[in-house]
């Protein structure tokens, strides 16, 4: 393995073939519960590399501010590099997962509005909840850095809850991340990094019976891949497992 190559949960980061760039690579592994459960399901880093690539070059036809530069491969993107902040900002339009355990909500309760959450990312911690005071007093982001990162969730959300209602599907939270880029001059501007895919957030059928994402690993219900296609069928990515 090469020293400038780093690994993450589910993607290899490599060096890009121009400076201020990386190539994510998406892998088949799976893991929940900050590690405490893990397995692999085959083809699914092409399925969530295909997924996400599609996303992001929807948000970026919404002059929203993205990392996604092109696909390379199945398996492959082509990213601009960001200082990533050491946050995690989580939008909800229903309750489910944490926030039920943490507020005794009933899952699928329809919230006032949209709710968005903060976490500090630290896998040692487990990633605490956190409030927009922590990030500004411990400098993770600027007040007009955090300003800009909300009204960039909003509007990601609202877009994703529209385009997935056309699918007949609910979209239920999601987990996004931001870093910084920086011109010529030294200024810097915030990015959506990361990925936006069913590891990342929750999709449900109209009915809220049925999930179309890693929930149905994290309770252990089946049939990952079969969803995670669907998905991906919907947003028009090809779907073949190929060997890359
Ligand atoms: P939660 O209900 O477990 O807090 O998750 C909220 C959303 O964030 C859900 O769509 C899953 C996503 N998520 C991640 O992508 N990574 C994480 O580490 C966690 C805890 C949640
Ligand atoms: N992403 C975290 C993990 O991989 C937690 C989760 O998604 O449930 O452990």
């Amino acid at each position: 393995m090469s020293t400038r190559q780093r690994e993450g949960k589910a993607k290899i980061i490599l060096p890009g073939p121009r400076p201020g760039t990386l190539v994510l690579r998406y892998k088949d592994d799976l893991t929940a519960f900050n590690r405490q459960k893990q397995s692999t399901a085959e083809g699914k880093g092409i399925l969530n590399n295909g997924i996400t690539c599609a996303i992001f070059e929807r948000l970026s036809t919404l002059m929203i501010p993205n990392h996604h530069i092109e696909k390379l491969g199945a398996r492959t993107e082509l990213v601009h590099e960001l200082e990533m902040l050491p946050i995690e900002v989580i939008v909800r339009n229903r309750a489910a997962g944490s926030l039920c355990k943490r507020l005794g909500l009933e899952r699928g309760a329809v919230l006032p509005r949209s709710l968005v959450e903060f976490c500090y990312k630290d896998d040692d911690l487990g990633d605490p909840l956190i409030s927009d005071e922590h990030i500004t007093c411990f400098g993770w982001a600027l007040p007009q850095e955090l300003d800009d990162i909300i009204a960039y969730s909003l509007r990601i959300n609202d877009y994703l809850q529209g385009l997935f209602a056309g699918f007949n599907m609910l979209f239920v939270d999601m987990k996004l991340e931001f870093g910084r880029v920086y011109d010529e001059e030294g200024e810097s501007r915030i990015l959506l990094g990361d990925e936006i895919t069913p590891d990342t957030c929750r999709l449900w059928n109209m009915r809220a019976e049925e999930s179309f994402d890693k929930d149905l690993f994290r309770e252990e219900k089946g049939g990952l891949i079969e969803a995670y296609r669907e998905i991906a069928t919907k947003l028009g990515v090809p779907t073949a497992v190929t060997r890359e």
